[in-house]
């Protein structure tokens, strides 16, 4: 196996509080590392760096783990700018356009969905993404949906059937034989093409007694869950997410204190979505108030056609910083190690000997140039262990 060198790393953020500064950031200065194909093998002092087969000369740049996007909606087909044109304009976000995609995804061929697909793919991982989960969600037939998580998982390992994104509009009339659909025949085919299971539990979307249903159907059938609550309204999905022990509540705009101590006395990460924020013109949740109350937090994309057409991680760790009260280094540890927990994996989002080769080197002297250069090309090379 070829080992590559980097050397001259100016600051190495590795989130290994057992490296270098001690802080949950493990952060080095000078500092050198050794990595084959799959993994991380050794770090250390620059003036330390043992040989190896190829050298990379970083030239004092900083050097991050790669960012782990644990939450994204990335197969689908057409868009939804006009929507996004009028939310600019005043008009709210409500799920509604959910439907307009649906009928977009229905129509194309598998071909269209995965090139479309890869080119979202392909963006993101230049933005330095190198773990993204990937969520069905936008067929809501029983081989539409296996068509999607087919072709999710031929990009991700983090692949999420999310049968219950809608109540399509051929069931308007029959909410209850959706749901019984969802938790019945439907998880019963998508459950082998799928690690995890999604329900969007919302104000407009499921109900907590719905979601409750579906998602124990789901982990009886073997996946693992997660859960998008409280985006639109206090509708009482965070409680459901911890009641249940989901890896992760995604979006958590509108939460009160109880959902606070709850999230904070459990395994669940709260995932944050600014660009969600940003997209819908919502008011920003408060990462700093989650991080106060000592909840575990994530930060993703949520790349997806109608709230957040977002392929760039560092303009999301930017957002976190200026609207939600996050210091660079909390959003960069949610945007690394938090979706990492939000995904339950211990192999990525940190750099120590074992973890996954995956990092990132930035153009610039400090991490802190994620955010404070929203929009610029900070990530100048990806360097992604063999899946
Ligand atoms: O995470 N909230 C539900 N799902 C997506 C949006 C889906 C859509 O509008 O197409 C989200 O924001
Ligand atoms: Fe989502």
């Amino acid at each position: 196996m070829t080992t590559r060198v980097l050397v001259n790393i100016g600051e190495l953020t590795t989130n290994d509080p057992a490296c270098g500064d001690g802080s949950v950031m493990g952060r080095m200065h000078d500092a050198a590392m050794v990595l084959d194909e799959g993994q991380v093998l050794w770090i250390g002092a620059n003036a330390d760096a043992p040989a190896g087969d190829e050298v990379i000369d970083v030239d004092g740049a900083a050097v991050v783990p790669g960012f782990v996007d644990s939450h994204t909606h990335l197969v689908f087909a057409g868009e939804r700018s006009e929507e996004f044109e009028a939310r600019m304009a005043g008009q709210r976000y409500d799920g509604g356009g959910i439907q307009r995609t649906v009928s977009a995804t229905r129509g194309a061929t598998s071909d269209e969905l995965r090139r479309a697909m890869a080119t979202r793919a392909r963006a993101l991982r230049a933005s330095g993404v190198t773990t993204m989960e990937v969520k069905s969600g936008y067929e809501l037939t029983v081989e539409g949906e296996v068509r999607l998580l087919g072709i999710a998982g031929e990009f991700s390992d983090e692949v999420t059937f999310l049968g219950a994104h809608a109540v399509p509009s051929e069931f308007a009339h029959d909410r209850d034989g959706y749901v019984d659909l969802v938790a019945g025949a439907m998880l019963e085919r998508c459950a082998p093409n799928a690690k995890w299971a999604d329900v969007f539990c919302d104000e407009g979307a499921f109900h907590v007694d719905e979601a409750r249903r579906i998602l124990l159907a789901a982990r009886e059938a073997g996946l693992q869950l997660r859960l998008h609550a409280n985006q639109l309204g206090d509708s009482g999905g965070v409680a459901l997410g911890v009641e249940l022990d989901v890896a992760s509540v995604d979006h958590c705009t509108h939460v009160n204190d109880a959902d606070l101590d709850a999230l904070a006395s459990c395994d669940t990460v709260a995932t944050l979505l600014p660009g969600a924020e940003f997209s819908t013109r919502s008011a920003y949740s408060s990462g700093r108030r989650f991080l106060d109350a000592g909840v575990t937090v994530a930060l993703a994309t949520d790349c997806n056609p109608g709230t957040s057409y977002i392929t760039n991680m560092a303009l999301v760790i930017a957002l976190a910083v200026r609207e939600m009260s996050m210091s660079v280094d909390e959003a960069l540890w949610a945007a690394t190690r938090g979706g990492a927990t939000a995904l339950r994996r211990d192999d990525i989002g940190r750099l120590s000997v074992g973890s996954r080769a995956d990092l990132l080197v930035l153009d610039g002297p400090r991490a802190a140039h994620l955010a404070y250069r929203p929009g610029g090309a900070v990530v100048a090379k990806v360097l992604r262990a063999r899946r």
